[in-house]
């Protein structure tokens, strides 16, 4: 069999449904840009209502089909409510789980708090298995569709960080997730799981300016922007061969490659989005 002609008229991910965490801003709303634009309807999860909804008013007006859920993945009554919003949306169906929602609370190990410890875990690792847990009737099943769970790490999970124990902790955690989801998944329902690792991304969970927040579910404020900035970025592109710091454009086309029909026979990977930092 050869393959055919490598063009897909209707999109890569044409008649999929997808929910991806973290999809207000950053990383995960141009994930929801471009997934849209490859013919996905995409459910928009985030902690922030209204840049959730201004994303999804952004993909209709493209022409795409996309819906907010707003909430916190750390609730265990949202993870329901994503699950069970997404499937009427999707008619009964959801193809496709990315989990990208987060921020990290970085501290040296001598002085990280349990508080900090146990919010970057139950973020990173906990609410990524329960959304895949919540999701599994959407997942087993043997219809021969296309199926995939992307978890996104970081390069501090694959080579550690210094002043990062809870967040290389947690996204190294993630890898473990992936290949166990492959594991099990896989051989009956045919669902890929992949871990895509980023290097730097100029988001704002990089680049905020000072006084920037991420409001915790308890109401307390948590500053962002733990690079002050990649403004000066010749501090930051010495150890990395492409010279340059990544984009969210650049992240989105990479989770959209592993997401794909491209990727078929890619399952249980590490694919490092890091313009080669840390290591080829
Ligand atoms: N930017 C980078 O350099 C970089 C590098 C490696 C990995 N990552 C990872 O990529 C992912 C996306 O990061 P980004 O840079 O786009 O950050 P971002 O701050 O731009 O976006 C993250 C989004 O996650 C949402 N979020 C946070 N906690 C949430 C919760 N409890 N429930 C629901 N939504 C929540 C935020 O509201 C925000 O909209 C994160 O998992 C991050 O750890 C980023």
């Amino acid at each position: 069999m050869t393959t055919s002609r490598l063009n897909f008229p209707q999109g890569l991910l044409a008649g999929q449904v997808a929910i991806i965490t973290g999809a207000a801003q950053g990383i995960g709303a141009e994930t929801a840009r471009v997934f849209s634009r490859e013919g996905c309807k995409v459910a928009v999860a985030d902690l922030d209502q209204a840049k959730a909804s201004a994303v999804v008013e952004a993909i209709k007006a493209e022409g795409g089909d996309a819906i907010a859920v707003a909430g916190d993945v750390t609730k265990n009554d949202y993870i329901d409510l994503l699950v069970q919003k997404t499937a009427e949306f999707g008619n009964g169906q959801i193809h496709i789980i990315v989990n990208n929602a987060g921020y990290a609370w970085d501290d040296p190990i001598e002085k990280i708090q349990d508080k900090q410890w146990d919010t970057i875990i139950s973020l990173h690792n906990t609410a990524p298995f329960k959304l895949v847990r919540a999701a599994a009737p959407y997942f087993m099943v043997e219809d021969g569709k296309d199926r995939c769970i992307i978890n996104i790490s970081s390069t501090s999970g694959v080579y550690g960080n210094a002043g990062q124990a809870s967040y290389a902790l947690a996204k190294a955690g993630v890898i473990g997730l992936t290949k166990t989801i492959a594991l099990e998944w896989g051989p009956r329902f045919g669902v890929r799981a992949n871990t895509v690792a980023f290097g730097p991304i100029k988001t704002r969970l990089t680049t905020a300016p000072e006084g920037e927040f991420v409001v915790r579910p308890d109401g307390t404020k948590h500053a962002v922007g733990f690079h002050h900035g990649y403004d000066e970025p010749e501090k930051w592109i010495g150890d990395i061969p492409l010279r340059r710091i990544g984009t969210p454009q650049d992240a989105a086309k990479a989770i959209l490659a592993t997401a794909s029909p491209l990727f078929s026979y890619v399952t249980g990977q590490t694919i490092m989005v890091s313009g080669g930092r840390g290591g080829m």
